[in-house]
């Protein structure tokens, strides 16, 4: 989910923009809940874009104190949930503290398997294939030229989740803003007008709903599918 049109939202109410933020947790919050409640095992947050560092210094340190104390208050919680936290992206430019806070975080609920929360932060899709590429690269020099897709694969952020079923934009910009690129490849999108701090339990039905009559055919025909019930395939595979 790429959680857009907090500043909106807090604009529409000459609120400061930090003021959309703040309520952006809350619906945070709701949305992992009602994630529990779906059955749905990956839910995965962008929260802060390699791109967003180009936002005004005061914006971008209240968000990371944001994330600093939504990880202070909220990992028990998620554990008490048997919620598995995970945190993808560069995170070598974060304060030590919020670096120590995600790690202990990540550790603390490593073995729980009834949700996995994975937050983006600082992630960019473009960062991700890079350095899966590199570290490949580096790890198999003598195979240049001949890379697979399931060479690459494993050395992505999210190589411990399947590829997203759906994807979910909020706040009416319908682009993907760098975030999992390669992931995405064959993923139902669905864009909502509905501003984050507004997205609840109804608008995240609204979505599961648009999924649901999707007919996901991975290159094949609508007949090929009735006939041969292979809609469940994964791609590339056959
Ligand atoms: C998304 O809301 C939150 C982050 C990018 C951190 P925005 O802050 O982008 O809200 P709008 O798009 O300005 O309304
Ligand atoms: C995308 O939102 C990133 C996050 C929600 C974290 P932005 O609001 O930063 O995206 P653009 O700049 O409008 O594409
Ligand atoms: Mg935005």
């Amino acid at each position: 989910m790429i959680m857009d049109g907090n500043g909106r939202w807090a604009k529409r109410r000459f609120l400061p923009r930090v003021a959309g933020h703040k309520r952006g947790v809350d619906a945070v919050r709701d949305v992992v809940r009602a994630s529990v409640d779906f059955g749905v095992e990956y839910l995965t947050l962008f929260a802060f874009s390699s791109e967003n560092w180009r936002r005004p210094p005061d914006e971008v340190s209240f968000l990371m104190q944001l994330f600093v104390r939504a990880l202070e208050q909220e990992v028990t919680k998620l554990h008490e949930n048997e919620i598995r936290l995970r945190v993808i992206g560069d995170l070598s430019p974060l304060d030590a503290g919020l670096v120590r806070l995600i790690e202990e975080g990540e550790r603390l609920t490593q073995s729980n398997t009834r949700l996995t929360l994975t937050v983006a932060a600082n992630y960019g899709g473009r960062w991700d294939i890079l350095q899966a590429m590199n570290r490949l690269a580096r790890a198999h020099p003598e195979r240049a030229g001949r890379y697979t897709e399931e060479d690459l694969a494993p050395l992505l952020a999210m190589s411990y989740a399947p590829e997203p079923d759906l994807f979910v934009r909020t706040g009416g910009e319908q682009r993907i803003s760098n975030f999992l690129l390669w992931q995405l490849a064959y993923t139902e999108l669905y864009f909502t007008d509905t501003l984050w701090p507004d997205f609840d339990t109804k608008a995240y039905l609204a979505a599961i709903q648009s999924f649901r009559q999707r007919e996901r055919r991975y290159g094949r025909t609508s007949e090929q599918l009735v006939a041969d019930d292979v809609a469940a395939v994964p791609v590339g595979r056959g």
